[in-house]
């Protein structure tokens, strides 16, 4: 008997809750942390959001920011800019692999979107799922197409012709330059089927699972270094659900049985969902109790949405939420290292952001048995594409511990680019995501802010002016990404330069207009997209900037 699903993700089950998420926000612990020198009690000193924000409240519109090459968060991991290819919706039928188009290669790939992925130099791809992964047998998807079956994807009710599986995958990163980042069914799949797939894809040859690969037609290894432990286990709309002691167990019997058979590993375990889940914290908690010994990274996903029942549909109030994000990242590593300390570890874990975005207007999962099904084809406007570089800003400021990223997804299914039978166009959210793939390179900076600020519930301090940079020794460059989350005003912009002031912009660009709603589409793919912004001029040690409202800019210097 089928057994209808009655939530397909985090986002569905969360529309259940009858919480605004920001009412949420308000009622958690409070964590502001003072301004790094000595301010004594005064509360303009007190910083915005988290860990490495150090922003100042500042009266009066402008805002100022002190650069120092000296103080530094940490190297940039290119794999913070990294994506998501699932099994959902048209994401790799008709995204990335179309036998039939006239767009296609030999290989069946789509060459307008290999080139895009490859232009904007996307360092690592997470696959297959995602929800999907938790039912999927990695068997149906190797060996000769003709034999492949067509398979009833439960988790999202669509049909899996199994046309693409591991090799395609693994062909098709090396065709788009990037690194795959392997999901394993610990839903319906075992710890033995985990250790097998690592051996098919990963040992050379002479052994059972190796030996088919070549049989496949792949002698050599793929070489899969990174590895995700599951997906979403805390959630009740997740085949095969269980508890965090139970899933704690299964992952560390899984990573003990792969590490067997490739020592290089870099595993990541099943963190939370999100913060609204009961289980918040507690969950990642239990399951680090666990394997902790047996992983490198917990993982840790989240969706932000502008719905009544998110932000009352409140421009102001969705802006600032990668604060929220901030917080999430300084609980979970508050857990992490709460376990490091009971169990006496050396290792400090890292965190796999695997799946982030905004999503909250395609919200149905049923693909009614059909195959490549129009599923979660969110539209995005500016608005969103603001957030996401507010989203990224926070990525990179916390970059000291969060060593994977994923925007969730990367081809049709909430997603930057999207195709149709002639060609493809580029979302709002894709110009922040390229802008981070292209300038945050080298060593994040540890920005002084003073900025003007304005409250919401759960975030006192809420900074117009929302910065991070990074510094690149080798290609000497200074890189800064700005959002003005002032929705009326142009925000003036003071860069103090501490140490050396740099020579010449090489790069600027905006993304902002007139109407927040507005998006790209076939018909009109350009409505939204990057427009030069005006080089600002240093002059000695300070360099003056004008963003104008509702904006995020990236402008890159060469240093002298
Ligand atoms: O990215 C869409 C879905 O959202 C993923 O399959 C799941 O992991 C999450 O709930």
């Amino acid at each position: 008997m089928y057994v209808y699903i009655e939530f397909r993700s985090e986002l569905e089950y969360e529309s259940i809750l009858s919480f605004p998420a920001f009412v949420l926000e308000a009622s958690f612990r409070r964590s502001h942390r003072r301004f790094r020198g000595n301010r004594g009690n005064d509360d303009r000193y007190k910083t915005a959001s988290g860990v490495h924000t150090n922003q100042i409240a500042r009266p009066g519109p402008a805002a100022r920011v002190f650069i120092d090459s000296r103080r530094t968060i940490a190297p940039i991991d290119r794999n913070l800019f990294g994506s998501f290819l699932e099994h959902l919706g048209r994401a790799i039928y008709e995204g990335v692999y179309d036998p039939g188009s006239k767009l296609s290669d030999a290989s069946g790939f789509r060459k307008d979107v290999l080139n895009e992925i490859r232009q904007i130099g996307v360092p690592i791809v997470r696959y297959p799922g995602g929800n999907f992964v938790s039912g999927y047998n990695w068997l149906d998807g190797v060996g000769p197409q003709q034999s492949r079956p067509r398979v009833l994807d439960k988790a999202w009710n669509s049909i899996d012709s199994n046309q693409f599986g591991t090799n395609e995958f693994m062909a098709w990163c090396k065709a788009a330059g990037t690194l795959p980042l392997m999901g394993l069914n610990l839903g319906t799949g075992t710890p033995e089927e985990a250790a097998a797939l690592v051996e098919y894809c990963n040992v050379e040859k002479g052994t059972k699972w190796s030996d088919l690969r070549r049989q496949h037609g792949f002698a050599e290894p793929h070489g899969a270094r990174h590895w995700c432990l599951g997906n979403e286990m805390d959630g009740p709309w997740q085949i095969g659900h269980m508890s965090a002691a139970e899933y704690g167990t299964k992952a560390a019997d899984a990573a003990r049985e792969m590490r067997n058979v490739d020592s290089s590993l870099k595993l990541v375990a099943c963190g939370s969902s999100g913060p609204l889940m009961p289980t918040y914290l507690e969950w990642d908690r239990e399951v680090l109790e666990q394997c902790y010994e047996y992983v490198d990274g917990l993982s840790l996903h989240r969706y932000f949405g502008n719905r009544d029942s998110d932000t009352g549909g409140d421009s102001a109030k969705f802006l600032a939420m990668n604060l929220s994000m901030e917080r999430q990242i300084a609980e979970t590593l508050a857990v992490c290292d709460m376990v490091r300390g009971h169990k006496r570890s050396p290792k400090k874990l890292w965190l796999s952001f695997d799946e982030w975005n905004v999503w909250y207007r395609a919200t149905s999962g049923d693909g009614h048995r059909t195959e490549a099904p129009h599923l979660l084809e969110e539209v995005y406007n500016l608005e969103d594409a603001l957030l996401v570089g507010g989203l990224i800003n926070t990525l990179v400021r916390n970059a000291d511990r969060v060593k994977i990223a994923c925007l969730a997804q990367l081809v049709n299914v909430i997603a930057p680019i999207m195709t149709n039978a002639d060609g493809l166009y580029r979302q709002t959210i894709y110009y922040p995501y390229s802008w981070a793939l292209q300038y945050a390179k080298g060593t994040v900076l540890n920005l002084l802010v003073e900025s003007a600020d304005y409250a919401i519930p759960g975030f006192e301090h809420v900074s117009y002016v929302d910065v991070a940079a990074t510094l690149d020794e080798s290609g000497r460059t200074v890189s800064l990404f700005a959002l003005n989350r002032d929705l009326a005003k142009s925000r003036t912009v003071e860069l103090q330069w501490q140490d050396h002031a740099p020579s010449k912009v090489v790069a600027s660009w905006v993304l902002t207009g007139d109407d927040l709603k507005a998006s790209n589409s076939f018909a009109e793919p350009q409505r939204v997209a990057p427009q030069a912004f005006p080089v600002p001029s240093t002059r000695g040690s300070r360099t003056a900037l004008e963003l104008p409202p509702r904006s995020y800019a990236a402008i890159q210097w060469s240093l002298a």
